[in-house]
């Protein structure tokens, strides 16, 4: 059954009112997700205004921001085995708020990291340095799971964002390998995988030597 079918056969099921009834209270939680990302958002680029005033040069390239669609909160949940409830969500979905950040360097996305990471208001719940510690199959960046404080009318409360740190390289090489994890019955699975892997490793020395080449010409060698 297509997800359209679905909602039809809700919507036919019971009385529309009531199912908007209990939308609401999901409404509500995405809306505070948005929120939680708009702040999050906005310390980002407040350090970065920052930076550039004080260095002549901007450690972020991009920021792309996105929620999880209710379909996919849907498909997770099931996934993990645990009954759709607002409480379970909020819970065990980490990721519903998620912020990419795009830097030029490595040690930009370190900075810009260590910065979040010592906010006073800030709580880390998790930190993987898939940059020191790359996955199997190539995969680089640094994940943090932070929680921060959200003021809504009712009082303060602290939401989970997913924020995932990477270079334009590692960005580049992340879209490319997210088009083969749709495709794992592609005929040369494996040859693609090692040519990823390789890539992702040529992609990581270019990352460095680049690096190194901006700090000769800042002339900030240690
Ligand atoms: P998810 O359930 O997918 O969120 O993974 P997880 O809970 O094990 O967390 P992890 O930090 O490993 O991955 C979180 C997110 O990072 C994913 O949803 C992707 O956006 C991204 N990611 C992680 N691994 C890969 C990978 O191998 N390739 C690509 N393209 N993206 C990845
Ligand atoms: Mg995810």
């Amino acid at each position: 059954m297509s997800s359209e079918e679905t909602i039809n056969e809700v919507l036919k099921a019971e009385n529309p009112e009531k199912i908007m009834e209990k939308m609401e209270p999901f409404r509500k939680m995405m809306l505070q997700y948005h929120c939680a990302s708009m702040e999050v958002e906005t310390k980002i680029r407040v350090l970065n205004e920052e930076f550039k005033n004080n260095f002549q040069r901007n450690p972020i390239e991009t920021i792309k921001s996105r929620i999880k669609t209710p379909f996919a909160i849907v498909e997770k949940m099931k996934r993990k085995g645990l009954e759709l409830t607002l409480e379970n969500i909020e819970e065990n979905l980490t990721d519903i708020a998620g912020i990419r950040v795009i830097c030029s360097f490595p040690e930009d996305i370190y900075n810009v990291a260590q910065m979040i990471e010592k906010q006073d208001d800030i709580r880390i719940i998790k930190r993987k340095d898939y940059i020191q510690n790359p996955k199997p199959n190539g995969y680089r960046s640094l994940h943090l799971i932070l929680e921060v404080p959200v003021f809504f009318t009712e009082g303060k409360k602290m939401m989970k964002v997913e924020v995932q740190f990477r270079t334009i390289a590692m960005d580049f090489w992340a879209s490319l390998e997210h088009k083969l994890a749709y495709k794992k019955d592609v005929e040369n699975y494996d040859s693609i995988s090692r040519e990823l892997k390789n890539c992702a490793e040529i992609t990581s020395s270019l990352d460095y030597r680049m690096q190194e080449i901006r700090n000769q010409i800042e002339q900030k060698i240690e």
